[in-house]
């Protein structure tokens, strides 16, 4: 099944960028969140994203105008067309909770085979599958920061997801200019199982005094050749966003190697959480 329309729910950071690569891959996207100013300001953030992709040349001008022509802001998900609808893409804040209370507002919506796909960086896509009414179309779809310039979309497999929705997804993420790789469903699936240990033993290292943030960050980025170092990284995506990975990956791996440092701890306490905040291991 080609699908032909989205709906993105949650126009944060990553519900955005999200909509952005759905509308600009020819879908007809609609984007909803219970923030209204947010979806607002999620709206102009996209505008100032496909101009600035247009000017470098990285898009033709012509497919940037379909792309906001096909994005359709919903304050109320009665607006939506749901027999048209062959994804929904759930990007809101990691709870449990409110997933699920969310999918139950719309998987009735739904049309039969229709795909419900979660960006959870971290929660079990088994167990968010299970509370759904359509644990073999239910799958995650995690796209990476900033979204329109990264080219990977982690594919999670739930032990329910069949094979028909796990194509049709990367189909969708091919269409979307994106490379799918598929992994299975455990704690922080490949990425941020790795990712997120580099990150918290830079923390230990700033907070052991072996380096200075800056030099912590220049070592990783001259010495490894990473675009970004540790710190900065954990700053653009969230020190709060980082400690509750971590914490996920602690508990449910059990392995005191993934136990979060007391100073990322420390850092959401004080409310540093780094760009979204202005200061986090560096100031913004
Ligand atoms: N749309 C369009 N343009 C954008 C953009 C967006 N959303 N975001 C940034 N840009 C632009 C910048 O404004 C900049 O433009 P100018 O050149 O005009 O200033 C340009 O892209 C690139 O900026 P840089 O020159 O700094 O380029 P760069 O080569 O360093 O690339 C980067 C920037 C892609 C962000 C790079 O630094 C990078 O790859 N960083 C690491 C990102 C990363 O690891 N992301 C994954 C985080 S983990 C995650 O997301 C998942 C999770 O579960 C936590």
């Amino acid at each position: 099944m080609k699908i032909e329309s989205a709906l993105i729910i949650g126009s944060g950071t990553m519900g955005r960028g999200i909509a952005q690569v759905a509308a600009t891959a020819g879908l007809v996207t609609y984007v909803h969140d219970v923030n209204a100013e947010q979806v607002k300001k999620a709206l102009a953030e996209i505008e100032k994203s496909l101009g600035k992709l247009v000017e470098k040349g990285k898009l033709p001008a012509d497919t940037a105008a379909s792309a906001k022509a096909n994005l359709k802001t919903v304050g109320s998900l009665d607006e939506i067309n749901w027999p048209k609808v062959g994804i929904v893409i759930e990007a809101i804040y990691e709870n449990f909770d409110a997933k699920v209370s969310l999918y139950k507002q719309v998987h009735d919506k739904l049309p039969a085979g229709a795909i419900l796909a979660s960006n959870t960086s971290s929660i079990s896509i088994t167990k968010l599958a299970a509370a759904t009414n359509r644990p073999a179309q239910f799958i995650g779809m995690h796209f990476f920061n900033p979204v329109p310039l990264m080219t990977l979309v982690e594919v999670i497999r739930g032990l329910q997801t069949d094979d028909a929705t796990v194509s049709a997804v990367e189909a969708l993420a091919k269409q979307m200019g994106k490379n799918p790789l598929r992994c299975h469903d455990m704690p922080g699936f490949v990425s941020n199982r790795v990712l997120m240990p580099m990150i918290n033993e830079a923390a230990f290292a700033l907070m052991e005094g072996v380096a200075d943030a800056p030099t912590i960050d220049e070592i990783m980025k001259q010495g490894c050749n990473f675009p970004m170092g540790p710190l900065t990284l954990a700053d653009f995506i969230g020190v709060d966003v980082c400690l509750n990975i971590l914490e996920v990956l602690h508990k449910d791996l059990g392995d005191p190697k993934f136990r979060p440092c007391p100073l990322l701890r420390k850092m959401v306490d004080a409310g540093w959480l780094g760009r979204k905040s202005g200061r986090g291991f560096h100031q913004y």
